[in-house]
């Protein structure tokens, strides 16, 4: 097994990890307006799709989408506190007989003929985990695709700011009551992350050039010290990766950034939209449109989002 899967499969099944992911659109607004994108990405797709299969499947946001929808799809996922969760929720749904629940890393496709899937979708960047194999992911994911291509990898453009702005998560906070670890310890570090920051060009170079972030020597001796180190993601940039699917062979590819426009708009007003049904629901429309558009795919926040044919 190469490290960046090793690294991953330690963070990703520690125990309480499928719970934390399933609560996050309840927490944090940028994932709400990504999850919401990608929910009506799909569900405008589904023409002719009977199977799918989506790659780093979590706990089942998505998966359980399609399952709902009629669709047999394969859950795949390194993580058994994922695969558990998404069980529960499946059950709860009543969908598990369309849901296969399978447990193994993107890096090893080979069990998977050619065109198995009409879909292959891969949400949230479980193919930036695989660094450095991320291109031949991407490559097999295709390979296995039948009729259509959906995914979303950490973004470069998208993800530089966070290196200007340690306290960048806290915009997106809906409610700081939240007894969720992360939201408490987003407010209670704010002002000492302000005081401990210095604005230092030269990590965001490496990562501008390099599209990591970590430092791969440091959070490799981590792993090595039997730690869980934040696997090691590779950001891509909107040119890079569509030449990646158009070199093999997806047509009308197009790309977007989820969570651009909303990056642009305080804390405050953010709640108030979000806990207005009739406003959150237009506000979430209208990012999408925003969002999809090719000048912005690069700001996403987080994520940048491709889909396209195959030939
Ligand atoms: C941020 S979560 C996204 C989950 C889901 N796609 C969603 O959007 O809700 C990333 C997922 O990728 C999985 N993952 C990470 N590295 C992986 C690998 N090498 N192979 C398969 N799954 C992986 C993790 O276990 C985790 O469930």
């Amino acid at each position: 097994m190469y490290c960046s899967t090793k690294i991953s499969e330690r963070m990703w099944n520690q125990p309480d990890k499928g719970e934390l992911e399933a609560q996050r659109e309840r927490t944090f607004i940028d994932d709400i307006v990504q999850k919401a994108h990608i929910e009506r990405e799909l569900l405008q797709s589904l023409d002719g799709i009977k199977t799918a299969f989506d790659g780093g499947a979590g706990c089942g946001r998505f998966s359980v989408l399609l399952a709902r929808r009629g669709i047999q799809v394969t859950h795949f996922d390194i993580s058994q506190p994922m695969i558990d969760k998404a069980k529960e929720i499946a059950e709860q749904e009543g969908v598990t007989d369309r849901i296969a629940f399978v447990k193994g890393a993107l890096e090893d496709l080979t069990a998977y003929a050619d065109r198995s899937f009409d879909l292959v979708m891969s949400f949230d960047s479980p193919i930036s985990y695989t660094y450095p194999n991320q291109e031949r992911v991407i490559g097999e994911l295709v390979r296995i695709a039948g009729k259509r291509i959906m995914i979303s990898v950490s973004s470069r453009l998208g993800a530089l700011p966070y290196l200007a702005n340690p306290v960048q998560k806290n915009q997106f906070i809906l409610d700081k009551d939240s007894k969720d670890p992360w939201v408490q310890w987003c407010l209670s570090s704010r002002e000492q992350m302000i005081e401990g920051f210095a604005f230092n060009e030269e990590p965001l170079l490496k990562a501008y050039h390099t599209g990591l972030l970590c430092d791969i020597e440091e959070t490799e001796a981590a792993y090595e010290r039997g730690e869980a180190p934040w696997s090691i993601s590779y950001h891509f940039m909107p040119d890079e990766l569509e030449a990646i699917l158009k070199r093999f062979g997806v047509r009308n590819i197009s790309l977007a950034g989820p969570g651009a426009y909303a990056r642009t708009v305080p804390n405050e007003i953010l709640v108030k939209i979000m806990n207005d049904p009739q406003q959150r629901a237009a506000f979430l429309d209208f990012c999408h449109m925003f969002d999809s558009n090719p000048y912005v795919c690069g700001m996403g926040k987080d994520n940048l989002f491709a889909k396209g044919e195959i030939a």
